[in-house]
């Protein structure tokens, strides 16, 4: 891992997500300003798409909204985020998507019912990360010409420092975060880092697929990516799932606004072309992806999370094992 991280290193100084230290008394300190744009501390949550593969009930509720047993996905990603350290959340949203903002916002109304009845469970429910006023923003992408071009509307907002894109469709249960494994690595490589994992070949044209130089069994170096692959054509198998630490000149790339795959100006795309300029890395991390982006993958989430919940497992075990048992099911 070293010895990668040193040679791709050496292609590019300007790209290492370590401060330069600076002597002071003879002593190494962190430059304070390089320290600062070297964290990741922003998380850039594409928000604004149309949600197509859950009509009817996207017509008037975001996608992002839709509910993992009682939480909506946006909820479990936010979460994620802030667990791995993440201190400013950026949604790039669309028209119709109005319910994000409420919902990270102070409920004075129903705080103020729960709070006369006595419901205090249901209070506690209802005490979401509300982010200090500043910390939360949103911009919206007023056409959905693809994923590479919700990023780059949050360009102004990143700024010049290393950001993480979110995708609340891709749901991770892990011990630790997937996203603060992802900023384990970025401290120790710096660079590009992607959360990855195997899929079947034949699901190679859902995803953004690596070309891999070299593998550890749990970091691999990228040499190459590619948007939505044939399965014949595919360079591998492991698939990008959405989770990304990205250095801010993947912008200069995306305000190309080149088209790739299926007319869309894909993020994977510009961020091929950061190859050899910055250190790039897949980690499979540890943890199980849900693709709640896909009706029977959202099914799946919502039966492991309600199994993990104590007060649901029993209950939710015997409906499972009622239509198991059911032959005519
Ligand atoms: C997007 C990305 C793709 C990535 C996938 C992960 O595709 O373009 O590279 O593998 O998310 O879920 P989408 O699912 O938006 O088509």
């Amino acid at each position: 891992l070293l010895a990668i991280a040193d040679t791709t290193c050496q292609k590019s100084a300007r790209f290492s997500a370590r401060p330069t230290p600076v002597s002071v008394s003879g002593t190494d300190v962190p430059d304070m300003e390089s320290f600062l744009t070297n964290r990741v501390r922003k998380a850039v949550f594409p928000v604004g798409g149309l949600g197509t593969r859950f009509l009817p009930v996207t017509k008037a509720v975001p996608k992002e909204m839709l509910p993992v047993v009682d939480k909506p996905l946006i909820q479990y990603a936010v979460e994620e985020a802030l667990a791995a350290g993440i201190e400013e959340i950026i949604f790039v949203t669309g028209r119709g998507k109005a319910a994000i903002e409420d919902f990270f916002d102070h409920s004075f109304e129903l705080r103020q019912v729960l709070g006369e009845r006595g419901k205090d469970a249901e209070l506690h429910t209802i005490d979401i990360p509300v982010l200090e006023p500043g910390r939360i923003a949103y911009t919206r992408q007023q056409d959905p010409l693809g994923l590479g071009h919700a990023v780059w509307c949050a360009r102004e907002l990143v700024g010049n420092e290393p950001f993480a894109v979110l995708l609340a469709d891709d749901l991770v249960m892990a011990d630790t975060p997937c996203l603060k494994q992802m900023v384990d690595v970025f401290d120790e490589t710096g660079g590009n880092v992607v959360a990855v994992q195997d899929v079947p070949r034949e699901h190679t044209n859902r995803y953004g697929i690596l070309d891999v130089a070299s593998d550890d069994g749990r970091l691999a170096e990228i040499k190459g990516l590619v948007e939505k692959p044939d399965p014949a054509d595919a360079p591998s198998t492991l698939s990008i799932i959405g989770r990304y630490i990205l250095l801010p000149e993947v912008f200069g790339y995306l305000s190309e606004r080149k088209k790739g795959a299926g007319g869309e100006i894909q993020l994977t795309d510009s961020m091929a072309r950061m190859i050899g300029e910055a250190p790039f890395h897949g980690l499979r991390f540890e943890g199980t992806r849900f693709d709640c982006g896909d009706k029977a993958g959202f099914f799946e989430a919502n039966v492991a999370f309600a199994l993990a919940r104590t007060e649901l497992h029993d209950q939710i075990h015997s409906v499972i094992q009622k239509y198991a048992a059911d032959e005519s099911c």
